[in-house]
């Protein structure tokens, strides 16, 4: 299918309700018409991580009004549409229900094709939407809940070459921040902190490089800041400005060589790709970003702008389209699955984590 397309996306599969109008031609790059999205880290600060059924009625209560803003925002009613896309999993099942439902109730009423897109399809095509880049390519899915790479061949051909056995790396972060009284989110306050640390004055374990292989553990790396933490209130009675700036850059420092030694692993087996990405909140770190393009070389490195990086329904929206050409889309069966690994040949990966399941 060569035809101009034009979509709307729905995301609420954890803590962000979204809404978003994507045009492509192909051959072109795709157009973002509009990227609507109302986040709710306030309703969920007081509990320290996203309560489901908080999420829940929260994304029921606001999918309507992204939506019209969505559309408002692009120029567009529903009638320029030429289908609707919906995250159907994997996440938070009252959020991802949510979205399931207003995008069926829209395409009964306007006879709308409706597509549904894995979320994690959605981070994974990105570079596509923001540049057009051909496959195969390598991708590094990092943020609150995910961590995994993914070889990408097709719109629908993911190979899961390793993922995180416990935490996403963005948990550990919010973690981190959590254990040394610093605000939420923990990834921008941690990075902050360690801009004046010392990342070799507390010595951090590099999970998991005494193996083989590209899986990756950061459950590990949390204790280990606790007890250093712990170590030096014990021995001075609390901690310094500089004793905080020291943990965060030893900690940063201890992921960012994880997740680029796994990456340069990860390249290993892909000697053929057009590219390496990332994608998910944690990719907004500088020194991760630094190393990771460090690595890629020759190939080239893309990060997507932030607003593209983090969860967002211009992402389904377009997965949605890529999809649709393929010549699928779905009927009101369609379900909304709190799994839903994107390589179904991969074994399963252990943990699901607090903010909803890796699959
Ligand atoms: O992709 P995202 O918005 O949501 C999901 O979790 O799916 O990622 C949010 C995560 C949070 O854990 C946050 O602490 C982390 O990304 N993050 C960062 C940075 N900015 C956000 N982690 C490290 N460094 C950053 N600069
Ligand atoms: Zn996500």
């Amino acid at each position: 299918m060569t035809k101009t397309l034009t979509f709307l996306g729905l995301e609420s599969s954890c803590d962000d309700t979204g809404a978003a109008v994507v045009r492509h031609t192909p051959g072109d790059a795709a157009q973002v018409l509009s990227n609507v999205i109302a986040g709710q880290t306030d309703l969920h600060a007081a509990f320290g991580g996203v309560v489901p059924e908080l999420a829940a009625r929260a994304h029921a209560v606001k999918l309507d009004l992204v939506t019209e803003q969505a559309l408002a925002q692009a120029g567009v009613t529903l009638k320029d549409l030429d289908g609707i896309a919906v995250t159907a999993g994997p996440g938070l099942i009252g959020g991802v229900l949510s979205g399931v439902m207003l995008a069926k109730g829209l395409c009964a009423a306007t006879g709308l094709p409706l597509v549904g897109v894995n979320h994690l399809a959605g981070h994974a095509l990105t570079p596509r939407l923001t540049d057009n880049l051909a496959f195969p390519y390598l991708m590094l899915l990092v943020s609150g809940g995910h961590c995994q790479f993914l070889r990408v061949d097709g719109p629908q051909a993911f190979t899961r070459l390793g993922g995180t056995i416990d935490d996403a790396p963005g948990e550990a972060f919010d973690k981190t921040a959590k254990l040394l009284g610093l605000p939420q989110p923990g990834g921008p306050s941690v990075e902050h902190e360690a801009q004046t640390g010392d990342p070799a004055r507390f010595a951090f374990p590099r999970p998991l490089l005494d193996r083989p292989g590209c899986d990756l553990s950061f459950s590990g790396l949390k204790t280990a800041l606790m007890r250093a933490r712990d170590a030096v209130v014990a021995e001075k009675g609390g901690l310094t400005r500089q004793d905080r700036a020291d943990l965060c850059a030893g900690f940063q420092a201890a992921v960012a060589d994880v997740l680029t030694e796994k990456s340069r692993r990860a390249l290993a087996l892909c000697p053929d790709i057009s590219g390496f990405a990332v994608a998910g909140g944690v990719a907004a770190n500088k020194t991760l970003r630094a190393q990771l393009e460090q690595v890629a070389a020759p190939v080239p490195f893309l990060a997507p702008p932030l607003a593209l990086c983090t969860d967002n329904a211009a992402m389904i929206a377009y997965a949605g389209i890529e999809r649709f050409r393929t010549g699928q889309s779905d009927d009101m069966t369609l379900s909304a699955r709190p799994r839903w690994p994107l390589d179904s040949t991969a074994p399963a990966m252990i943990g699901s984590g607090k903010r909803g399941a890796k699959a």
